[in-house]
């Protein structure tokens, strides 16, 4: 991005973002290509994982955006860039694994809905990449509006029949046994939540790459991405 560029290091700078709804793989993806290409990995579903966890325990409503807002101000939602992928803090509590429990997942799409909540967690967004200017970047909104000038904008996508498969498979995988059609009905309900929410919508950023996951591994989605940074990064002049 033009404004973020460092004095320091001129041309050094590379914001990469990839959005698109659950089930497409996107984090892992993004984790593995920034290692693949020695940036950082920003995982922004953890953060409204963890604004949600705040609202459970201190007994907020969901939907009360402003308290959260003023919440999250006052304790601090922030990583720990020492672990691989960086963990999440609620103040200096790391809540890495917690953020992943069910309670959690039943309200957070409830919390990225709300405004206030959105604007103080875009700005911490903002304020990492100054910090780590060098960074790929996941979640829905990152390359529509956050960083709308990042040099590759991916968007993923699968079909809603695959997107189940993986997710009935992640959770068999970690001993949970669930019926393919609640899963498809889970799915369905929150992707009309982040569709259809007024601030920072899931939708397919202007002049964003494309890539359809439904007949590709892992691996070969960041082998994908990988060349395509390279080559953009290589013609933009910026170094990697
Ligand atoms: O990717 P995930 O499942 O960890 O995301 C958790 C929730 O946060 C999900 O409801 C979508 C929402 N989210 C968002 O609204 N904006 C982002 N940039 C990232 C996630």
């Amino acid at each position: 991005m033009q404004g973020m560029q460092s004095s320091q290091h001129p041309g050094s700078n590379v914001i990469i973002t990839i959005d698109g709804p659950a089930g497409t793989g996107k984090s892992t993806v993004a984790h593995n290509l920034a290692a693949r290409l020695g940036l950082d990995f920003l995982d922004t579903g953890a953060m409204y994982r963890a604004a949600a966890l705040l609202a459970l325990e201190s007994n907020i409503e969901p939907a009360n955006g402003s308290a959260l807002a003023t919440k999250i101000h006052e304790v601090g939602i922030k990583f720990d860039w020492n672990q691989d992928p960086p963990g999440i803090l609620i103040g200096d509590r790391d809540v890495s694994k917690r953020i992943r429990d069910l309670d959690v997942s039943e309200i957070v799409s409830i919390v990225a809905a709300q405004s206030q909540l959105r604007a103080e967690l875009v700005s911490s967004q903002r304020q990492i990449a100054q910090e780590h200017p060098r960074l790929v970047t996941e979640g829905r909104d990152q390359g529509s509006s956050v960083f709308p000038d990042a040099v590759v904008r991916f968007f993923l996508s699968a079909s809603l029949e695959i997107r189940a498969d993986r997710r009935v498979e992640q959770l068999e995988n970690s001993g949970t046994q669930v019926s393919r059609e609640r899963i498809i009905q889970d799915i369905t309900g929150r992707d009309r939540l982040d569709t259809e929410r007024a601030d920072g919508p899931l939708v397919r950023p202007s002049g964003a790459v494309d890539i359809d996951t439904d007949s590709l591994s892992i691996e070969q989605v960041v082998d994908l991405m990988e060349s395509i940074v390279r080559q953009t990064t290589s013609e933009a002049g910026l170094k990697l």
